[in-house]
């Protein structure tokens, strides 16, 4: 896909729970790809329904502590696993940036705009963090 004319649009999506480095770099290489990053940020009931847990900081902190960050440009709510592609467009996104933790999952979106898996920083997760500090 040819991305000559506009400044490029770059998405990704998550909860972000528990901010941490992994995190950190995802973004800032994600933002890398383009001149805007655009954060689909996972509500408390999608990330309950995805990772059957309540995150641990609730909606509005993740999404100042993203907002605080100088890569992210937009914060939105992201509300259905289903809807990528409508909010690829409602965003007007050129590129969808993942970890690989996701690779092979959204290549169907290939056809609305780039798709690109990073690899995940290794050593590294919200689970992990959350069962250390438990244990
Ligand atoms: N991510 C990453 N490296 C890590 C952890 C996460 O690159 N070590 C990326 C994920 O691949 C995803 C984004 O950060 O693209 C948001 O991931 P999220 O699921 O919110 O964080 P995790 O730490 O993976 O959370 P959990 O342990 O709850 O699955």
């Amino acid at each position: 896909m040819q991305h000559k004319t506009a400044a490029v649009r770059v998405i990704t999506f998550g909860t972000f729970d528990l901010f941490h480095y992994g995190h950190l770099r995802l973004l800032e290489r994600a933002r890398a790809h383009g001149q805007s990053l655009i954060v689909g940020l996972s509500t408390d009931e999608l990330n309950e329904f995805k990772k059957g847990r309540k995150p641990v900081y609730a909606y509005p902190e993740r999404e100042a502590i993203l907002r605080g960050l100088r890569v992210v440009d937009q914060v939105f709510a992201e509300e259905s696993l289903d809807a990528k592609a409508d909010y690829i467009r409602e965003q007007q996104a050129d590129i969808l940036v993942m970890g690989d933790d996701w690779r092979g999952r959204f290549d169907h979106l290939a056809d609305i705009c780039d798709v690109v898996y990073l690899t995940r920083t290794p050593s590294i997760s919200t689970t992990a963090t959350i069962e250390r500090i438990q244990s």
